[in-house]
């Protein structure tokens, strides 16, 4: 493990040559490399990564509250977009490793209501802490995380895990996993939807909540060009956003550069975002997605 550029990243390389770098700001997963060098994850080249807005690329994490403040939801009413954690300083509490055949490294990150700033407390004064867990293998990558209730308010909460995955041409992208499935088009003023019984390509902006019909435990696989890339099994997170902005929104987006490089990302983003997930005193909540390299 190495931490580097002033203490903001921390590394981890495997014996066989696959590396993830976590970026301290969110917790945010940069880049996650395979034996041969491979980048699996996309990342805007004029991404900021100083907390001023999340990361664009690589795997955000948003947390308490999904998309844009609601007036119909008051404890979260003065949240940014996609809450705080994505742009808070993380503390990273250490690695645990395994060798053998088998080898992997976890890394683990922790944030809570002691470590944010007053200024953050002011917006949702809950009392919690979270426990963030990015573990290597030679074949996946696996993020969990884990919330707890530490104050006597119980609170409510959304979470997702927002992948930018890398691929070679977004006209070739197929998603499956996603039959039959209903969703919310945000595209298409938040109509609810359901999908056919194809896998979702793409050829415009597309901004979608799938509640996947099958379940958490059954696969969502990204093909490329022919290839089947990734494999996504989720673990206690119900929805999966799949997002593509295209030319006219990326284009839109300071931070989203090269504009075209909406033609090499897809995000396919594991989460607990429809309603609410409501934690007592006390309690604890633990949702993770692991992503296979197929
Ligand atoms: C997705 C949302 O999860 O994130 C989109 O569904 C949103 O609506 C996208 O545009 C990016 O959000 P942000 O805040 O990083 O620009």
């Amino acid at each position: 493990v190495t931490i580097s550029d002033g203490n903001s990243r921390v590394s981890a390389v495997l014996p066989t040559g696959e590396s993830v770098t976590v970026l301290l700001i969110g917790a945010t997963v940069l880049s996650w490399k395979d034996a041969q060098g491979d980048e699996k994850l996309w990342l805007s080249k004029d991404t900021r990564l100083d907390g001023s807005k999340g990361v664009r690329g690589g795997i955000p994490l948003v947390f308490p509250i999904f998309g844009p403040a609601r007036s119909d939801h008051p404890p979260t009413s003065k949240l940014p977009q996609h809450g705080f954690a994505r742009t808070a300083r993380w503390e990273f509490l250490g690695k645990s490793t395994s060798e053998g055949s088998s080898s992997s490294v976890k890394l683990d990150f922790g944030l809570s209501s002691d470590s944010i700033p007053d200024s953050t407390k002011a917006l949702w004064p809950y009392k919690f802490g979270l426990l963030y867990s990015v573990t290597l293998d030679k074949e996946s990558l696996n993020t969990t995380l884990v919330v707890t209730n530490d104050g006597d308010e119980p609170f409510d909460f959304q979470i997702l895990l927002h992948t930018y995955f890398n691929v070679k041409d977004i006209s070739t992208v197929q998603i499956t996993g996603l039959e039959d499935s209903e969703y919310i088009d945000k595209v298409d003023g938040a109509k609810a939807k359901t999908e056919t019984s194809s896998p979702v390509t793409f050829f415009a902006e597309t901004d979608r909540v799938y509640t996947p019909a099958k379940g958490a435990k059954h696969p969502i696989v990204i093909s490329d060009s022919g290839v089947t890339r990734f494999r996504i099994v989720r673990d206690n997170l119900d929805q999966v956003v799949v997002w593509n902005p295209w030319f006219e929104k990326a284009q839109s987006m300071s931070d989203f550069t090269p504009t075209d490089g909406y033609k090499n990302m897809v995000c396919a983003e594991a989460g607990s975002v429809n309603g609410w997930q409501k934690l007592d005193k006390g309690d604890a909540f633990e949702g993770a997605q692991t992503i296979y390299l197929c």
